[in-house]
């Protein structure tokens, strides 16, 4: 069985999986860690192990390799990436820095590598809101995701500018869906995450990271839960709350690169290694600061 030969090379080779909550459920279930961004990065710094291998998209990896530079780390399909994390380039972003050399950068953690090396300070959804209140009196740019950037300029009184990313998942979200699954389940509480547009955020009972999601659901008494994010959530949420109904606000909500990882693809990076993600050492130092600055404050 090919879970089987996973674990049996895991153990041979030193390995651990992490694999984001947007991984296809059998992904999930054969990885050492299943989190969100800031638990996944949390633990890619910490593991003790030779091999990680990621079942995410790439700057995921890339995060992991920067914050472990000794260890291999391999990126389950090598093609998977973030199209909202490579709607900014280094190019843009040093340009953007000449014109504006008073605004302090703050990149979301779906960014390159590049771009957090040129950024102040990273943040993941989970930590963003206590990491932007710290720098709540400076004068701000924060890049790529306009929604989440939007999400806390709404909350808050604070100068930052929005660089016009967006996640083509959480993007597409509408008030209309909203409203047509509170008509369609009554006493449900909607759920959304905050790359998702402001409008349809202010509809939600609740915002936050993949991984708050799944804490609110799981400790909060309501029977059904609306889930305005991408589906591979829904594999954790049903575990932790087998007497629970969660009903995704719209099937489109799959992202393509999260899926592109089948468990094909991770015995077959576990046996030939021929995934392994770099990240230049001059850039890793740059965006190990960012990184670092987040761990602090958060
Ligand atoms: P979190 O799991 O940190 O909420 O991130 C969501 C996401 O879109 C990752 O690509
Ligand atoms: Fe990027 Fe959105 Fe896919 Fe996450 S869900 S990897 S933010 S496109």
């Amino acid at each position: 069985m090919i879970q089987e030969e996973i674990n049996r090379l895991k153990k041979a080779k030193n390995a651990v999986i992490l694999a984001h909550y947007y991984q296809h459920a059998d992904v999930q279930d054969i990885a050492d860690f299943v989190g969100d961004s800031l638990e996944l990065s949390k633990i890619a710094a910490s593991v003790d192990a030779k091999i990680i291998l990621f079942c995410g998209v790439d700057f995921m990896a890339q995060t992991a390799k920067i914050l472990a530079p000794s260890k291999k780390v391999l990126l389950a399909v090598s093609t998977a990436t973030c199209p909202m994390a490579n709607m900014i380039t280094t190019e843009q972003l040093r340009a953007y820095k000449m014109d504006h050399p008073d605004r302090k950068v703050v990149c979301y953690v779906n960014s390159t590598a590049g771009v957090k090396a040129l950024s102040d300070v990273c943040v993941t959804s989970s930590n963003a809101e206590k990491i932007i209140l710290r720098l709540k009196d400076e004068k701000l740019l924060y890049v790529p995701d306009q929604n989440l950037g939007n999400y806390l300029k709404d909350k808050y009184i604070i100068d930052m500018e929005c660089w016009p990313g967006y996640c083509c998942i959480h993007h597409q979200l509408t008030v209309e869906q909203v409203m047509e699954a509170r008509r369609m389940h009554k006493d449900a509480l909607v759920l959304i995450h905050p790359e998702a547009p402001l409008a349809v955020l202010k509809q939600a009972d609740f915002v936050g990271s993949t991984s708050q999601i799944i804490e609110f659901a799981s400790t909060t008494s309501a029977k059904t839960y609306i889930i305005g994010t991408e589906k591979g959530i829904l594999h954790p949420l049903q575990k932790k709350n087998p007497q629970k109904n969660f009903v995704l606000l719209t099937p489109s909500l799959s992202c393509f690169d999260m899926k592109l990882t089948r468990i094909e693809d991770v015995l077959s990076a576990l046996q030939k290694e021929d995934t392994e993600i770099f990240v230049p050492e001059d850039i890793a130092v740059l965006a190990r600061k960012s990184l670092q600055t987040m761990m602090e404050w958060s």
